[in-house]
């Protein structure tokens, strides 16, 4: 067993070449060594070298059954046969035309026939840099200035996107609510002074770490259009990870605009809004000059990045890759949730496509698997838990899996039975080590 005197001295010696990484990537990259907060791991995470599939190897030959999957944008697994063929036939007839071409209008229109609300497509490098510009069309469409956003949604470090305004640098401009309270987002919006509200399809975190009422989300549609407000929906996690129509075609909404990243272009780096032409119609360079915004971008729609599109939108339009991650993830919930009962432990996994792990009293049993067992979003936050789960995420490295936080498991359609069997011998063991070392409290244990 892995206690805590050995844990960190056995990663080291199974994680040489990492180690020699790290030491020389500290000393170039403040964020400890890191181009990426959600890469800090104490003492490092692995340097990878390859991925195929549901894994991934390190320069110390460990394999890692992989959670992280590109942040989310890998739902096809890694190197998915039809999108590596796709990029490498175009490498080779060009990366950058500074033209328009012909990739950019099949993307767009794929996008479109599994979106319906996409009436036009205007693409970006990234999702934060399309969610920013969702504000400037807002602004620009309705003449006010001010945002409405909700606690704990993410969608980017950009000033009046970041979570955390430590300098205060927009606050006037940008107000952020609690989530999931009607009468609250009511009480601003009536003010009438907000250009838009945005909104993180699924819930806040990854599709829905605290998920988002299914009928508060239904009602902000109206709301926002009765003070004259545009609803911005952000679907870079869920757009086309939760169905070919995204997020708000299994609930039944249809925002004004819809943000798309990730998924989107099957793992290659992009960013697009899509949504009403009447908005949209800013992007016109022949618009009046105060109703439009300069449309430039060095990589919009690079021709490789819209091949990589082209591949994956192809293969989501079925809707199989989407329901097979689903089906995985149902699976590593039910194991999981087991091995959890099972042991007497206080916590639960949730979550569809990616599933969140929650550790904490149980409030209640939800009848429904993929919602977490409490309300209450300062015990799914706990800023305390952030040591536990750093801890789990080394165990689960020790053993083979790489999570996203140590607390989250994004699938992909390229998991298999197999994987989850693993992960679930892997999780048990490290939760078992946290007990035996001290580093998971007894009061988790429920019986
Ligand atoms: C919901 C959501 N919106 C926006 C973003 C930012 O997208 P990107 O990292 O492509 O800029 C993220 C990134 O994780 C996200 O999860």
């Amino acid at each position: 067993m892995l206690t805590v005197k050995n844990l960190v001295e056995e990663y080291k010696r199974t994680h040489p070449e990492s180690q020699k990484l790290h030491e020389r990537a500290v000393k170039i990259f403040a964020a400890d060594g890191t181009t990426h907060w959600n890469r800090v791991l104490d003492p490092f995470r692995p340097y990878i070298t390859h991925a195929k599939g549901s894994r991934k190897w390190d320069v110390d030959g460990n394999e890692y059954i992989d959670y992280v999957m590109g942040h989310g944008a890998l739902i096809l697994g890694h190197s998915h046969p039809a999108v590596v063929q796709a990029v490498q036939q175009q490498m080779a007839r060009g990366v950058h035309y500074g033209e328009n071409h012909q990739l950019e209008l099949e993307w767009a229109e794929l996008i479109k026939s599994m979106m319906p609300m996409a009436e036009r497509v205007e693409f970006f490098p990234c999702g934060q840099e399309a969610n920013v510009m969702t504000i400037r069309l807002a602004r620009i469409f309705t003449g006010r200035r001010k945002v409405l956003r909700f606690e704990e949604n993410f969608h980017g470090w950009a000033d009046e996107l970041v979570r955390e305004d430590s300098a205060g640098i927009v606050a006037d401009a940008v107000n952020v609510i609690p989530f999931n309270d009607l009468n609250r987002v009511e009480q601003e919006l009536s003010t009438r002074e907000y250009a838009v509200l945005l909104t993180e399809a699924g819930g806040a975190h990854l599709a829905g770490q605290i998920p988002i009422d299914i009928d508060f989300a239904r009602a902000l549609p109206d709301l926002a259009h009765k003070y004259g407000t545009i609803w911005v929906l952000d679907e870079v996690v869920t757009g086309f990870r939760e169905a070919p129509g995204g997020w708000q075609s299994t609930v039944g909404v249809r925002p004004d605009m819809t943000v798309l990243g990730k998924c989107v272009a099957g793992g290659l780096p992009a960013g697009a809004v899509v949504g009403r032409a009447d908005i949209m119609e800013a992007f016109n360079p022949r618009a009046p000059l105060e109703r439009r915004v300069i449309h430039t971008g060095t990589w919009n729609a690079s021709p490789l990045v819209c091949s990589a599109g082209v591949a994956a939108c192809k293969l989501y339009q079925s809707g199989e890759p989407q329901q097979k991650a689903r089906q995985i993830a149902d699976y590593l919930r039910q194991k999981g949730n087991k091995l959890l009962r099972d042991r007497n432990i206080s916590g639960r996994l949730y979550g569809r496509s990616i599933v969140h792990f929650y550790l904490g009293t149980i409030d209640y049993e939800p009848a429904d698997d993929t919602m977490p067992p409490t309300r209450d979003i300062d015990k799914i936050m706990n800023p305390a838990g952030a040591a536990v789960w750093a801890r789990l995420g080394l165990h689960l490295f020790q053993h083979g899996i790489a999570t996203f936080d140590g607390r989250c498991f994004i699938l992909s359609a390229a998991h298999t039975r197999e994987d989850i069997d693993q992960t679930i011998g892997a999780l048990g063991d490290s939760l078992d080590s946290m007990f035996a070392e001290g580093t998971l409290g007894k009061a988790l244990r429920a019986g």
